[in-house]
């Protein structure tokens, strides 16, 4: 069983990576062979909307998504992480995206491995949502099947998002925190590496 994340963030190893590397611990500890990649340490060039993958596979640009497509081919599951910018993915997640069109359109390559996703964001209630759905949608998009965790104790539909906002102080001036100090979307994000295991094995070793 190998599950495969891809961290957007421009800040590799920074708070998107932590909830990442939650949900991979889990999983890893159910079982699975797992890795955490970074695109900020890759060099991955926009797509440049030839439509040459309309009629094969495959993609006229040569640069460091070849080996990431390897990557996705050989995974059951993949983990996407991006901060919310402006309430939609990171620029780099939404390049290594576009990058993806040659798996989904001659081919269905990623149809029926499994999905799921972390966001971090500045402040609460401030484009998490969004950019979940965007991450959410690329998997529709590929027809996977995406895990939406939901760990015992908060009742939260928003799944692993976590954010750096601590609230307010006496005079209303905003109070900072790390991602890392936001225990509830690393609960999320652990749930979601164990539930992700648990899918992947129904689906590949029933
Ligand atoms: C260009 C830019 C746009 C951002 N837009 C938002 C936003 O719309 N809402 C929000 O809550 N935080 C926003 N943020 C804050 C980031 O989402 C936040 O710092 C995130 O946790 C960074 O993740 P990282 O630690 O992996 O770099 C923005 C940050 C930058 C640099």
């Amino acid at each position: 069983m190998h599950i495969l994340a891809i961290n957007g963030s421009h800040r590799a190893g920074k708070g998107t990576a932590a909830l990442l590397q939650a949900a991979l611990e889990q999983a890893a500890a159910c079982g699975a062979e797992t890795e955490l990649v970074e695109l900020a340490r890759l060099d991955i060039g926009y797509c440049a909307g030839c439509n040459a993958c309309l009629a094969k596979p495959t993609c006229t640009l040569s640069d460091d998504m070849d080996g990431l497509v390897e990557k996705m081919r050989v995974a059951d599951g993949i983990i996407l992480g991006s901060p919310d910018y402006f309430a939609n993915v990171s620029a780099r997640m939404k390049t290594f995206i576009d990058r993806t069109r040659p798996l989904h359109m001659a081919e269905n390559v990623l149809k029926g491995k499994v999905g799921g996703m972390v966001s971090t964001s500045g402040l609460d209630n401030c484009g998490a949502e969004e950019t979940m759905g965007v991450m959410d949608r690329f998997f529709a998009v590929h027809e996977m099947l995406v895990v939406h965790p939901r760990p015992a104790g908060p009742v939260l539909a928003n799944g692993a998002t976590g954010s750096q906002f601590a609230g307010f102080d006496e005079r209303g001036r905003v109070q900072w925190r790390r991602v890392e100090d936001d225990t509830t979307a690393f609960a999320f994000a652990r749930q979601l590496g164990v539930d992700m295991a648990e899918l992947v094995r129904r689906l590949v070793e029933k």
